[in-house]
């Protein structure tokens, strides 16, 4: 625990039906990008994912590949887990919802809601979609049959997948007692569910009316069993929500994870997709009212990662289960890891559906990092390197109070790209970065210093303009570090500033002024080569 402030982000835990594809890839590196950013903004980041391992669709997956769901879901990890380590993906911890942890913490919520009053023992009869592990009652799936034009069929109201028939016994959490207290959440808190439009989402959803929620399953057993009632387990995702609180030390009685607890709960944001935003929203936040615990601060809603149908024309939600799911190891082969962040993270609006192309991606490459940021990176180090013997130009003392255009850009620019780095608008902070960038690539053409170079007699306007060029790359390295590690670090390698990779103060980093004066300058490899579009 560290004397700074805490943030604490997580991605939803996936489902270990099917390996990881961009989608979900997607989330996890936009969560990413903001862990990143705000351990580099002087937070003291926890930075949580894992596995979602309970319930009949993962079950179901198992049975499929003769293995037990245990077997398979230690079978499916690494492929996680290898994933976000090529994807540089942060997390301080990852979750399995079948560890020990998760165990008993799902016990003691058990325990909890007895307490509360918000359970009681009822039977469920109605519809339950599988691969969403989400009920729907007759009326719901009536309506979207009858809108769909499958009248009779009884397809998911959500992704149109057939639905079974349930009747068990079950215990039932009493969200519609909540109806009045989150209205109330989302009046007092608009900040609670981000973007705003979501929010209006939820809003309306929750003012229709709510219904209790069936939260054990007595027909099925891969799941934590609930401690009072022998044959009951765990409603999935009343086992999965509670993972973020698991991680923090909920429910463990011993010094150190009371302490963790009080300090690291609640979370800051919860970045989960638009498919589960009434879990987040709606549900979480009643189970915690429920409980008496402390509620997240923030839950981000992206849209989807869409592929187009080639039959229908339409954009569709990339999944493994439609089978138009394509497999990040295609576009890191395309773009490079640090490409293929940079591309999502800053190509897509994260709050709507975005549709994928590989043709726009290697727009982007070749506009964005092979012609302008790595361009001016090669450019400037060279020169450097060349005119000033393989080193930084000596600066003189006063190099970084004198004005210049690129300074001028520089000004103020750290607080604008934070306040968009906040709101998760990434390619809003990319533009901040690049107003830097693209002032560098004209400042060189227009100062022009290889005919400067020629005249010893201008040999300080030769300093001053490779300074201002360098010192514009270190802070565009600074600023662009959370979406590409590797390179930000190599760059600032290259200008013999390792010290500051994995700074803990990027205000104080973007100041102009921070280049160091005569050291060694490494050309080093293009950083981005340029694709021929025929590599594809
Ligand atoms: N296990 C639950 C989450 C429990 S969190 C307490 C779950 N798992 S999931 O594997 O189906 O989905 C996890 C996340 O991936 C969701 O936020 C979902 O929106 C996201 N994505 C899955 N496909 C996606 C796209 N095609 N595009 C963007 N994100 C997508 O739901």
């Amino acid at each position: 625990m560290a004397d700074k402030p805490s943030y604490f982000i997580t991605t939803p835990i996936y489902y270990v039906n099917a390996a990881p594809h961009l989608g979900t890839a997607y989330c996890t590196i936009l969560a990413d990008v903001q862990a990143r950013f705000r351990r580099a903004a002087g937070y003291d980041v926890k930075f949580l994912t894992g596995m979602d391992e309970h319930g009949e669709k993962v079950a179901e997956a198992a049975a499929t590949h003769d293995m037990t769901p245990q077997e398979w879901c230690d079978s499916q990890a690494p492929l996680f887990t290898n994933l976000w380590d090529t994807l540089e993906i942060s997390n301080d911890d990852f979750i399995r919802t079948t560890e020990a942890r998760q165990h008993h913490a799902v016990q003691y919520l058990w325990e909890r809601m007895r307490e509360s009053g918000y359970l009681y023992k009822g039977s469920y009869d109605g519809w339950y979609c599988v691969p969403e592990e989400t009920y729907f009652t007759e009326t719901q799936v009536e309506k979207a049959d009858e809108e769909r034009g499958t009248k009779g069929e009884h397809l998911c109201p959500d992704c149109g997948r057939p639905l079974e028939r349930v009747q068990e016994e079950s215990w039932f959490f009493k969200l519609s007692a909540f109806q009045d207290r989150l209205l109330k959440l989302y009046e007092e808190h608009p900040e609670f569910v981000q973007p705003t439009f979501r929010m209006n989402e939820v809003r309306s959803f929750v003012s229709g009316g709510l219904q209790d929620l069936s939260v054990s399953r007595t027909t099925f057993d891969w799941g934590i069993p609930v401690p009072f009632d022998d044959g009951h387990v765990t409603y999935v995702w009343f086992d999965a929500l509670l993972n973020y609180m698991t991680a923090v030390g909920y429910s463990c009685d011993d010094e150190a994870s009371r302490k963790e607890f009080a300090y690291r709960w609640p979370a800051q944001c919860h970045v989960v997709g638009k498919d589960i935003i009434r879990f987040h929203c709606v549900i979480w936040p009643a189970m915690l009212m429920a409980i008496q615990e402390a509620l997240p601060e923030s839950v981000f809603v992206h849209g989807f990662l869409t592929v187009r149908n080639a039959e229908t024309g339409k954009a569709e939600k990339m999944s493994k289960s439609r089978g138009n799911a394509i497999a990040p190891q295609d576009v890191i082969d395309l773009l490079g890891v640090e490409g293929y962040r940079y591309y999502f993270m800053i190509d897509v609006t994260h709050g709507e559906d975005s549709a994928i192309s590989f043709e726009r991606m290697e727009q982007v490459y070749n506009a964005d990092l092979a012609n302008s940021w790595g361009n001016l990176v090669s450019r400037s180090l060279n020169m450097s390197a060349k005119y000033f013997d393989g080193k930084t130009p000596v600066l003189p003392e006063d190099w970084a109070e004198k004005d210049g255009v690129l300074k001028r850009v520089a000004e103020g620019m750290y607080a604008r790209y934070a306040e968009r780095m906040e709101a998760f608008d990434y390619a809003g902070a990319k533009d901040v970065v690049m107003e830097l960038i693209h002032a560098a690539n004209h400042y060189i053409e227009d100062s022009a210093p290889w005919a400067v170079a020629k005249d010893p007699e201008r040999a300080g306007e030769l300093v001053e303009i490779i300074s201002s060029l360098l010192e514009s790359i270190r802070i565009s390295a600074h600023l662009l570090a959370p979406f590409m590690p590797t390179t930000s670090a190599e760059v600032l390698r290259r200008m013999s500033l390792e010290q500051e990779v994995d700074t803990e103060d990027l205000a104080a980093q973007c100041v102009w002024g921070g280049l160091a004066s005569g050291v060694a300058v490494t050309k080093g490899e293009a950083l981005f080569p340029r694709l021929a579009t025929e590599k594809r």
